[in-house]
């Protein structure tokens, strides 16, 4: 049954939380729009994930078009992927459940992400909080996916999701599901704050200006690299010369990442050349590749109702590949099925 057994079946999430900055689009979404060449590739806006901490409803609908319509902007194509939100195949929360009855205690309380998150105050987390990693396995395995693009943060989970699915296999003396491959981006660039050359450019950062969002326009993205900050000196020629100079790492990263190039060869063209001469550069750079991404964006909000059929569409596809799987499950795991089905 090769439809069943696939060899190169990608599937990667992404939490619907509010717009997508550069750091996500070159850290993550740039390497999916790639490998949708070589997989079959299956992406999946997680909002069963971003329950477990208080969402806003209203705004959890909304964050998941404006995510969806990300993707599709940055080069996701809706027909050669399969794109949908989480909670639209039940098959997700299903096989979670079951993973939930295969992981045990102990391995969810190495997780560093729930200690990170849960904060001080551990015993006010969720339990869908705690059991977040027993989910995101359910995303991976309901597919029988092979390969999980995913950045560092994310690979101890990963790794747990082969946990269970050896777990599951051996408790149940089957070779049911692959052991997912993680392929962790080399040529992903972490993308850091505007403001702050040792922080992440992140979503919760109290300044828009430390991060360019994905839906900024051509003046507010070049203001943003104009107030960068930056150090008096001027770029060095050799990237040794970038050590202990955070902010200029970071812009001469993002600028390499733009431009398709290295950080070897930005250097070549700009050392010896103050932030007079880069940031410049850099603004219009970024302009270029962003802004048509910004205006297919805000075209699709416009068009909800464009975004929706996407996703009506991703679901139906993801549902097809993943109810044959999880009805294996069941029978696997001893539920009496439907008369016929026995
Ligand atoms: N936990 C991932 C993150 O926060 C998102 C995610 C959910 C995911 N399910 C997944 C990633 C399955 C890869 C595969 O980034």
């Amino acid at each position: 049954m090769p439809e069943n057994r696939p060899e190169n079946r990608i599937f990667s999430g992404i939490q619907p939380t509010g717009n997508l900055h550069l750091g996500n689009y070159l850290g993550a979404i740039r390497n999916w729009v790639t490998l949708q060449d070589s997989f079959e590739s299956i992406y999946c806006v997680v909002d069963l994930h971003a329950i477990t901490v208080p969402q806003d409803p209203q705004q959890l609908r909304q964050s998941t078009r404006e995510v969806t319509a990300s993707l599709i902007a940055a080069g996701i194509s809706p027909q050669r992927s399969i794109l949908f939100n989480q909670s639209r195949v039940p098959q997700h929360s299903q096989l979670a459940w079951i993973f939930n009855c295969v992981a045990r205690l102990g391995w969810l309380n190495r997780m560093t992400q729930f200690k990170e998150k849960a904060g001080k105050n551990r015993e006010n987390a969720t339990v869908g909080l705690f059991a977040y990693p027993t989910l995101m396995a359910a995303d991976i395995l309901a597919y029988r996916a092979t390969h999980v693009p995913v950045g560092e943060d994310q690979k101890q989970h990963l790794e747990l999701t082969r946990d269970i699915a050896q777990s599951f296999n051996m408790n149940y003396g089957v070779e049911f599901f692959p052991l997912p491959e993680p392929q962790i981006f080399g040529s992903a660039t972490r993308v850091m704050s505007l403001r702050d050359g040792g922080s992440k450019m992140s979503k919760s950062e109290a300044s828009d200006n430390s991060r360019i969002n994905l839906t900024d326009d051509d003046n507010l993205i070049a203001q943003k690299i104009r107030k960068a900050k930056t150090d008096p000196d001027a770029l060095p020629s050799q990237v040794e010369g970038l050590a202990g100079r955070p902010e200029a790492q970071n812009l001469v990263g993002i600028y390499a990442a733009l431009a398709d190039s290295d950080v070897e060869t930005v250097l070549r063209e700009f050392g010896g050349r103050g932030f007079g001469d880069f940031k410049p550069a850099l603004a219009e750079l970024a302009v270029a590749k962003l802004s048509p991404m910004g205006r297919e964006m805000r075209r699709l909000l416009a068009n909800p109702g464009d975004i929706d059929a996407v996703l009506d569409d991703g679901a139906a596809r993801a549902e097809a590949i993943a109810a044959p799987i999880i009805e294996q499950v069941n029978e696997i795991v001893g539920f009496l099925g439907p008369v016929g089905r026995r």
